[in-house]
């Protein structure tokens, strides 16, 4: 948590999101998908799935363009990286971390938790 106020429309969000089908993402690292009016980034990190804002937080690069290796999630804009326990930028950028938000994988599908980010 940051520590950040609520705003109206977050505080109105359900807690928990169902994104598709348990296997959704396939054989894909990234997918682009919403989760009502929140346009997310869905991402396999080995054998977990997370969620990350769509929007880079520099300068607002589409992240489902981008790439997963390692851990870490490569803007392609300007090839910063984040870390995805975190949401950390490389080192030598000053901008704000990356909201992530975690995902559940049940038999009945694909479940995120907006709540969850920072
Ligand atoms: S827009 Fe992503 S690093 Fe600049």
């Amino acid at each position: 948590m940051c520590g950040k106020p609520i705003s109206a429309a977050e505080a109105a969000r359900p807690a928990r999101i169902r994104l598709g089908p348990a296997d959704l993402l396939g054989d894909r690292t990234l997918m682009p998908v919403a989760a009502g009016d929140v346009h997310l980034v869905l991402i396999r990190d080995g054998d977990r799935i997370v969620a990350a804002e769509r929007a880079c937080p520099h300068e607002g690069a589409d992240l489902a363009l981008g790439r997963c290796s390692d851990g870490r999630l490569l803007c392609p804009r300007h090839l910063a990286f984040f870390d995805l326990e975190t949401g950390a930028v490389s080192p030598g950028w000053s901008f704000r971390p990356l909201r992530l938000f975690p995902v559940e994988q049940a038999e009945d599908g694909l479940w995120v938790r907006l709540g969850g980010g920072g």
